[in-house]
């Protein structure tokens, strides 16, 4: 049998082993996928004993995502752009990088809830590496705006300041801070940001939801102050959980060559 791991510093609370044994039970794939707890000192050392014993892939998380993508030997072009690795593939001397967290999320957007990105004006929220992965993917999608605001705005002007080097449809993106969103509005707000882990509520002036605007928090398993605060001013909220599955089916189809069916899934890790 193959072998998958899910690795990071903490990674109990992994729900990666859950979905990938649905995938594998539902695409009939015989592959067997655990949990590595890395040293935080020893990433490197415990990725390649992974591989040297025959492990074929890996799904990186907090907090070794930046080391993964030093370790690589060959980016994807999403990887590339979001600096930041979630999934490593491992074939005989190349380890591949690949970053599945846009493409989860755009996915978890347009499939699973339904709702265009494309001429969308697009309010990111946050700019540390969850942002970061995020960015070209919904900019791939042509939103007809997008803008970042950050606690620290520097953050976000760096973010803007390379997409422009990159010429990626520059006109379309901005850095703003929290206060300067005042008398905007957006029909997608994406938090990005961690405020949600110590229920801290974000500085978000109100009526910034466009009327339907969707408020999406990355963060799933909880409520958090950004979505009670969506709720009250009337916009439909989404967490992300399905990100967290659609993210898991990219690395699936990366590392198998076959799309699982994620709504079960979903359904599933709902209840
Ligand atoms: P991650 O990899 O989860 O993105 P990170 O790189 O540490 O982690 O970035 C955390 C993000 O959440 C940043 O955008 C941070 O804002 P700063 O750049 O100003 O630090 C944001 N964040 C965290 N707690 C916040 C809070 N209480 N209010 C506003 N923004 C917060």
């Amino acid at each position: 049998m193959d072998r998958y791991a899910v690795i990071g510093n903490p990674v109990e609370h992994s729900k990666s082993p859950v979905i990938h044994g649905e995938f594998a039970r539902q695409t009939g794939q015989g592959i067997e996928y655990g949990r590595i707890l890395s040293p935080l000192d020893a990433f490197r050392e415990t990725v390649l004993r992974f591989r040297d014993e025959g492990g074929k892939g890996l799904n990186v998380t907090v907090p070794f995502k930046l080391e993964a993508f030093q370790l690589t030997t060959t980016l994807t072009s999403r990887a590339r752009y979001a600096e930041a690795v979630n999934t490593l593939k491992f074939e005989q001397d190349r380890i591949i990088g690949d970053n599945t967290d846009g493409a989860g999320l755009v996915r978890d957007i347009q499939n699973n809830l339904g709702i265009a990105i494309e001429r969308k004006r697009i309010l990111l929220l946050g700019a540390g590496g969850a942002a970061q992965g995020v960015l070209y993917p919904l900019l791939d999608q042509d939103p007809a705006l997008l803008v970042i605001a950050n606690r620290t705005v520097d953050r976000a002007l760096e973010m803007q300041r390379k997409v422009e080097q990159r010429d990626v449809l520059s006109r379309t993106v901005s850095a703003q801070t929290y206060e300067s969103l005042a008398g905007l509005s957006f029909d997608i707000i994406i938090n990005a940001t961690s405020a949600g882990l110590t229920d801290s509520a974000l500085p978000i002036p109100p009526g910034i939801f466009a009327a339907d605007a969707l408020a999406y928090d990355m963060m799933y398993g909880r409520e958090t102050p950004f979505m009670q605060f969506a709720r009250r001013e009337g916009a439909q909220v989404a967490d992300g959980l399905g990100m967290l599955v659609e993210q898991a089916a990219e690395s699936f189809y990366l590392w198998r060559d076959v799309r699982p069916d994620t709504r079960p899934v979903i359904e599933k890790l709902r209840q």
